[in-house]
């Protein structure tokens, strides 16, 4: 199933809660939430008290990527103020296999994510323990970037290692997707779109909508 996923990281947090609501109206089922630490990342964003806030508005399903070093330590934290998917990155777990393996247990789906220069090979012994692999299409840290083409080959790469590994694992993309890059993921396997200033810069429903058809997504609640 094709999913859109508008990242807040592009919306205007004078007025959160009223572009989550836009979106929401026009048939949006997920929200992508980026929380960058500044380490792991160079720039800070936003953590749990903003998450929690906006959890008590929407039924939205939160998709938290966590842009964090060892993400491990927040696990709890992140299933309290009501994330329903952690995405941690691979290359900011000393302990991935494990730290997967706690957030399954804390009753989240769990996503591994790879940075552009980040080999697939990492996945080799953790695929079956995920429910997602997000594939940055930008070096994560800023919205607004242009995606990156060689990352179009990594993700038909990914699609036939899960397609040969017999798993049921979504493809997420993340970074520089709009009505040009999107028809290219797709294509290459992705299933799982992040976008955030393709939807939050201008008219927001108009994006949401147009993003939707052109996934074959419904947007019907
Ligand atoms: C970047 C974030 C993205 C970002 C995408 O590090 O992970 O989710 O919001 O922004 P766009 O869609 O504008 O490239
Ligand atoms: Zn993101």
């Amino acid at each position: 199933m094709n999913i859109l996923a508008p990242s807040i990281l592009s919306a205007d947090f004078n007025c959160l809660g009223e572009d989550i609501r836009k979106v929401e109206e026009a048939g949006v089922k997920w929200l992508h939430i980026d929380v960058m630490d500044g380490s792991f990342v160079p720039s800070i964003s936003y953590g749990m008290p903003v998450i929690a806030s906006i959890r008590k508005h929407t039924e939205l399903f939160f998709d938290v990527h966590l842009m964090v070093e060892e993400p491990g330590r927040y696990i709890q934290d992140f299933k309290n103020c009501g994330a329903d998917q952690l995405i941690v990155h691979a290359e900011a777990c000393k302990h991935l296999d494990s730290t997967l393996r706690l957030i399954k247990k804390a009753g989240m789906r769990a996503g591994v994510a790879l940075n552009p220069a980040t080999p697939l090979s990492v996945l080799e012994y953790v695929l079956p323990l995920v429910d997602m692999v997000l594939i940055m299409t930008v070096n994560p840290g800023f919205g607004g970037q242009t995606y990156i083409e060689t990352c179009t080959e990594k993700v038909r790469k990914l699609k036939k290692m899960v397609t040969e590994a017999g798993l049921d694992v979504d493809i997420q993309v993340d970074g520089g997707i709009n009505r040009q890059t999107l028809p290219t993921v797709l294509d290459a396997g992705a299933n799982i779109i992040v976008a955030g200033s393709s939807v939050f810069g201008g008219n927001i429903q108009e994006n949401a909508r147009e993003l939707m058809t052109m996934m074959g997504e419904s947007g019907i609640k």
